[in-house]
């Protein structure tokens, strides 16, 4: 009935957090996104009202729609898209959710599934088990373990259509990650985190932290991933930013009829409010007060229309702090707006080595820190590891922010000693030579920890090393592993400044040039001969991307690899770090820039994995 199964393409990234898409029988959905909550039965706001609140794809629930013999019968036979009034992608939920609230429900596992199927929903669901956050861990290791056999229950369907499997395990993030790997690595294609909407309302954030991360780590990075019931905008930046994809909700309605509105960073009551806010649709429309003398029918469908502008704009802005790689930032801004968010912000900090390896080698933007919490970002964690064990030399008053190493400290005491020097970076401590790299250089912060240059030691002996070939040695084994520095830049090799700045440039050796020295953020990318010299110092898969043959051939001439050519990779490669792509047998076909991880790299199947810079001739 429908073609390819559901895929994750990534067109933008920060971490775990992405713009992607992927396409249903009933069009493309761009994430982050929600799908709102439609009632078959209740008509709070028309769909072209949704519409034109930024509305493109729903969710409804089938258990509602086979229960009722009416709309039954016209989901039958015309369909559940010409029920609905809607040709975009539709999901289905299965009733889990009416027999957590209701008690056990009429239908069974696999009769649910067919009847969404036969109505033509987009994505299906499993009459998964819902666990709350009071079960105790055996009862929450049962419900996984169930929910698993009932989607084993419908595998042969699911092999010809987009069926979700939610994630549960309820707050144990033990089960979490058996719960996710049991869905990812089965014939699911949707992955929704079910179980999570009491801790929404009880504001338990930290805990959905533990929860998210939990199940995203240990999923299929191909496979979308939905938060179900997380509609509140206040929660959504902290849930992108942990890798969430989707959310659903009914939040819009439920809080409209309380005469709640939603505001990006809360809820405000009706009742309280001096005037509606520049953004929403109502102003100009209505005043507060009139909104308040509303009738109460009008009045929920009105707030619905606020409410549902609210979520869309706050997507948006996500969307947005993506695109522009500041997502972080906002969220650690906006967790400031209520203790149980900035306890959840706090948690993620934790999380900062595990969420390192999806983290870019730089961002677009400068890293800001704000405070020490900053400092405990996977951003700043990852140069926090650098420094090993070993002596070193604090240098930070020959260092000065802006001006980098003073001339002198690098000529009088750098050169002339074998010491390790290094220079405070906030709290952190590291090394000289990675002075310039992001995020050292690109960064800004709340106030100067930096000291300024003070002394000098004149060493007066003779120059024992030079401190630009230090430096992109060091890059080098950062970059590319321990020892890659000394192979890639022989003694013999010539290092290029630049005349006006005095900044590296280009690195040659022999007449041929190795690497350059990227400007935006102070690493190194190589050449096909510096790719060679790297390929000889790195044993196994390091460093490597190996595609196909058919690809080879067009990477060869310059074009990007895809991911469904690709056969082998690091494990360890870091987004937007070089890396080598090479053929089945070994041969260097061209470098380039990774756009994920190599984790990711063996998940996605849609999409560019590697731009090329360099190529074979
Ligand atoms: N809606 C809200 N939570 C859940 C859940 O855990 N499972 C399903 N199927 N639907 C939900």
């Amino acid at each position: 009935m429908q073609g390819e199964k559901i895929t994750v393409e990534i067109l933008g990234r920060e971490g775990l957090a992405r713009i992607g898409r992927f396409r249903t029988a009933h069009g493309v959905i761009n994430t982050p996104n929600i799908m709102p909550v439609i009632n078959p039965n209740i008509n709070t706001m028309s769909i072209d009202a949704m519409k034109r609140a930024g509305m493109t794809c729903l969710i409804t629930n089938s258990y509602i729609i086979r229960r009722s013999p009416a709309l039954r019968e016209k989901a039958l036979r015309d369909g559940l898209h010409s029920l609905i009034g809607f040709d975009g992608p539709i999901m289905t939920d299965s009733g889990t959710f009416q027999s957590y609230v209701y008690g056990d429900v009429e239908f069974q596992n696999r009769d649910t599934v067919e009847f969404q199927l036969n109505i033509g929903s987009d994505i299906s669901t499993i009459l998964d088990i819902f666990s709350t956050p009071d079960d105790t861990w055996n009862k929450a290791e049962d419900a996984v373990k169930m929910t698993a056999e009932r989607f084993a229950e419908v595998d042969d369907l699911a092999e010809t259509h987009d069926i979700s499997g939610p994630i549960q395990g309820s707050i144990y993030p033990d089960l979490r990650k058996i719960s996710a790997s049991l869905m990812s690595s089965g014939k699911a294609s949707y992955l929704p985190i079910g179980g999570v909407v009491p801790l929404l309302e009880q504001y338990r954030y930290a805990e959905l932290v533990d929860i998210i991360i939990n199940s995203k780590l240990n999923s299929d990075f191909s496979k979308p991933i939905h938060l179900f019931g997380g509609g509140h905008p206040m929660f959504m930046g902290m849930a992108v930013l942990l890798g969430v994809d989707m959310f659903d909700s009914a939040s819009y309605v439920k809080y409209a009829k309380d005469d709640r509105m939603l505001y990006p960073e809360g809820t405000r009551d009706l009742k309280d409010i001096m005037e509606l806010p520049y953004w929403s649709p109502l102003r100009g429309r209505y005043t507060a007060e009139e909104l308040r003398k509303e009738p109460a029918d009008s009045r929920k469908s009105l707030i619905a229309v606020h409410n549902l502008a609210a979520i869309y704009m706050e997507l948006s802005e996500i969307r947005e702090r993506i695109h522009e790689q500041t997502l972080w930032q906002y969220v650690e801004a906006r967790s400031r707006s209520h203790p149980a968010l900035f306890e959840a912000f706090k948690r993620i900090l934790l999380y900062s080595g595990k969420i390192e390896k999806y983290v870019e080698l730089y961002r677009k933007p400068p890293f800001m820190a704000f405070d020490d919490l900053s400092m405990m970002s996977p951003y700043a964690s990852r140069v926090r590891n650098i420094k090993g064990s070993g002596e070193y030399v604090d240098a930070t008053a020959y260092y000065s922010y802006g001006m980098g190493l003073s001339e002198k400290f690098i000529k009088e005491i750098y050169e002339k000693t074998q010491d390790k020097y290094s220079i405070m970076w906030g709290d952190i401590e590291i090394p000289v030579e990675l002075e310039e790299s992001y995020p050292v250089q690109q960064s800004i912060f709340a106030k100067n920890m930096l000291n300024s240059p003070k002394k000098y030691l004149n060493r007066g002996e003779s120059t024992l090393r030079n401190y630009n070939l230090e430096k992109i040695r060091f890059l080098a084994d950062y970059q590319f592993g321990a020892g890659s520095g000394k192979n890639l830049f022989p003694d013999s090799c010539q290092i290029m400044v630049s005349r006006s700045t005095g900044r590296i440039r280009t690195i040659e050796d022999a007449g041929k040039i190795l690497a350059t020295m990227r400007v935006h953020d102070g690493y190194l990318a190589l050449t096909m001969e510096g790719g060679e010299r790297i390929m000889k110092n790195s044993p196994g898969m390091k460093n490597r991307v190996m595609v196909m043959d058919e690809s080879a051939t067009f990477n060869a001439q310059g074009k990007s690899v895809f991911f469904n050519f690709i056969l082998d990779c690091d494990m360890d490669i870091i987004p937007y770090n070089e890396v080598l792509v090479v053929d089945p047998s070994d041969n260097l076909v061209a470098v380039g820039k990774a756009l994920t991880s190599g984790i990711e790299m063996k998940q996605y199947r849609k999409g560019v994995a590697v731009i090329i810079n360099h190529h074979r001739k």
